[in-house]
């Protein structure tokens, strides 16, 4: 079946959140705040019927993500699965702790693709903004033997005001690295990142100057290397396609089994989402009130309602509305048509001017970090 309807096309891609645990504590992880524990995680077969049912419903990519996925004891089988099942399969690791342990077997049972994530060139660096000593050297070996496995690698660079300065050295270094595509992703201001906002936001004339270096490169390594680049909300025009737009690309399934339009979704208050345990993941695409609240235009106001971009960038980030105009079903204020928009800006240039950053509340399981939230942020 590749579709659920002929009105409703089926999902492409699938993020398996299989485990918030991660060696790393990046303070802009796109991760909720309040992070599941292992305990409540699925378990093996879970996941196994959740792939199956993925297959089932037309998904053809799987992105094994977390936290890190490699944390979990069955990552081998669960990538397995995938590929019994021909799910193309994307591992998001951050190559650090036993993650090199286990490529060797991951290859052989069919992984199909690897995405690292660096945080800087320079080590130092690198490490102060994961939070981990000797995380550089270990993430450099494991994209090595990525390369020497001949399995494609992406490399994935969270940019920020502290390191928005190595763009260049990144792209010099996703070359040296074999890599055969490079996100250059501006960091969006959700989940750990917007708590950590005043302390990463870049300053305008940098994330100009990030923008013109891609340009450079992008002609310069024609053929060698693919730049991908998210650029940042905060000093856009017009808003991203958040998820692909909203219940229309994507189905995120958090450790837990709780699944989500996006991986913000749960800090909108009153959505009602559905579990695996509970429902097959085609009644949940179809029919879950969570997925149907912001599928399509119906719920659109003004302007998105009379914009002819409304099915470009289906009126933006949900999350992202409700944090800063406080109305989930807002024009993302992202957009330059938003009346909160230079709002928006001015806090962004107001807070990438700040002489000294904060310093950075690091990712933790354990709960909320006890700071007052940048101004905007909902109680
Ligand atoms: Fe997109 Fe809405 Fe802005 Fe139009 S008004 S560009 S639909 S966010
Ligand atoms: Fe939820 Fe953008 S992160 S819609």
């Amino acid at each position: 079946m590749n579709a659920v309807t002929p009105a409703l096309p089926a999902p492409i891609g699938l993020l398996a959140e299989l485990t918030h645990r991660c060696p790393l504590r990046c303070p802009y992880c796109s991760n909720p705040l309040e992070l599941d524990r292992r305990s409540a995680e699925l378990d093996t077969a879970t996941w196994q019927r959740v792939l199956t049912e993925a297959a089932g419903l037309g998904v053809l990519h799987v992105h094994l993500s977390g936290g890190e996925p490699t944390a979990r004891q069955d990552i081998v089988d669960i990538t397995r699965t995938c590929a019994e099942l021909g799910l193309y399969s994307n591992l998001i690791t951050s190559g650090v702790a036993g993650a090199l342990d286990k490529l060797d077997a991951l290859y052989e049972v069919g992984l199909d693709h690897v995405q690292l994530s660096v945080q800087a060139v320079e080590a130092a660096n690198a490490e102060r903004i994961g939070g981990l000593k000797n995380a550089q050297p270990q993430k450099f070996a494991f994209a090595e033997r990525v390369t020497a496995l001949g399995l494609p690698l992406t490399l994935n660079a969270v940019i920020h005001r502290g390191n928005i300065a190595e763009v260049p050295a990144l792209i010099d270094l996703a070359v040296r690295l074999g890599a055969k595509r490079l996100e250059v992703a501006h960091t969006q201001y959700y989940g750990w990142a917007y708590v950590n906002r005043a302390a990463l936001m870049p300053a305008k004339a940098d994330v100009d100057r990030s923008i013109r270096t891609v340009e450079e490169a992008r002609e310069r390594l024609k053929g060698q290397l693919v730049i991908d680049l998210v650029v940042p909300d905060y000093y856009a025009k017009y808003p991203k396609a958040c998820a692909g737009g909203w219940g229309r690309r994507l189905m995120n399934v958090t450790p837990t089994g709780k699944v989500l339009p996006c991986h913000a979704a749960e800090t909108i208050p009153g959505l009602d989402f559905w579990y695996v345990q509970d429902r097959s993941l085609s009644e949940i695409w179809a029919e879950s009130p969570a997925f149907r609240a912001y599928r399509g235009t119906e719920w659109m106001q003004e302007p998105c309602r009379s914009c002819d971009r409304r099915e470009k960038d289906w009126g933006g980030c949900r999350c992202q509305a409700l944090a800063l105009a406080g109305d989930a079903k807002a024009t993302d204020p992202a957009c330059s048509l938003s009346p909160l928009h230079g709002k928006v800006q001015a806090l962004a240039i107001a807070e990438s001017a700040l002489e000294t950053a904060p310093d950075y509340q690091y990712r933790t399981i354990g709960g909320a970090p006890r700071v007052a939230l940048p101004e905007g942020a909902p109680a």
